[in-house]
């Protein structure tokens, strides 16, 4: 069983400035919910209900969302705006949120590392929330967890990319064992497309085994001089088995301003619009 999730929330979100000067970006709102809310619901339909967050200095604004705000709710109690936090409260009442702070920004690795505290020796999911999914009918994590009931071993989410795009993401080489299944043999982190040993882009989804945790301790800093999970999960490959999962849906990139965008005419489109004429209802009616 898989019962615990842990979110690298550290970063800063440079891409995104100014808007992430004093906000995390992990707080960016896709339509009504940021971000972390989208990673969270992902992680809790798929069972994982404890939460972890690697945070950061200027990131309190996470924490204050996964809490009650006694204020806020007694000024709305009985009205019809109630309804908008209920999704919220669900995720509140169904889960557990716990935080350590990454003091110095040395890499995903080292993020993950720092988790450790608060994951110990068990199988664990990794969200980075700025990639948004929306999984095809299950939910991304979910069908990894489902995956890993099968396999045991650590896996990483994988989408096709252009081999322009290859520099921004760790790329694995591996032997199909099943439709859309890899067994790793090789991971490059950020490769230009020359040395790339496919198309085949690792996404923020992950499912590790604690053992990752030691290796890396002993994992050198490695591109652009920080510790990356996909060398250490290199190590953990050569010494077991480390799977590649081409995931069913949709991912997109909201650490940027046109994956951002596009989220949001996505989730518009798709989930909101149908739901948004009832809430408005709702609303209008609580506030005469
Ligand atoms: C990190 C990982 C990279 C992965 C990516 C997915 O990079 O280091 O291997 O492909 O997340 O989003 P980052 O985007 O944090 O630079």
């Amino acid at each position: 069983m898989i019962t615990k999730c842990l979110f690298p929330v550290a970063g800063y979100g440079t891409r995104f400035l100014p808007a992430t000067k004093a906000m995390p970006k992990e707080m960016l709102p896709i339509v009504d919910k940021p971000l972390v809310q989208y990673g969270v619901e992902e992680a809790v339909e798929a069972g994982l209900c404890e939460i972890g967050f690697v945070t950061g200095r200027g990131k309190r604004a996470i924490e204050d969302h996964f809490d009650t705000n006694y204020e806020l709710e007694h000024q709305i109690q009985g009205s019809g705006k109630e309804v908008l936090l209920d999704g919220i409260r669900g995720l509140i009442n169904r889960s557990t949120f716990s935080y350590t702070r990454q003091t110095s920004m040395k890499g995903l690795g080292h993020a993950i590392l720092t988790g450790r505290t608060v994951i110990g020796d068990y199988p664990f999911g990794v969200v980075l929330a700025d990639d948004l999914c929306f999984g095809d009918g299950i939910g991304v994590l979910e069908q990894m967890v489902n995956l890993y009931q099968r396999f045991k071993c650590s896996i990483v989410a994988i989408e096709e990319v252009p081999a322009s795009e290859t520099h921004k993401y760790g790329v694995i080489a591996g032997d199909a064992i099943e439709d859309g299944l890899y067994d790793i043999t090789d991971m490059v982190e950020k490769p230009a497309p020359e040395e790339a040993p496919s198309n085949l882009a690792i996404i923020g989804r992950y499912i590790l085994t604690p053992d990752i945790f030691d290796i890396l301790e002993s994992t050198p800093p490695g591109r652009g001089g920080e510790v990356q999970i996909t060398d250490a999960l290199k190590t953990q490959a050569k010494n077991g088995r480390v799977l590649a999962y081409k995931f069913k849906g949709r991912r997109f990139d909201c650490g940027g301003i046109s994956g951002f965008v596009d989220a949001t005419n996505y989730y518009y489109n798709r989930f909101f619009a149908c739901e948004a004429d009832d809430k408005i209802v709702s609303i209008k009616n609580s506030a005469k």
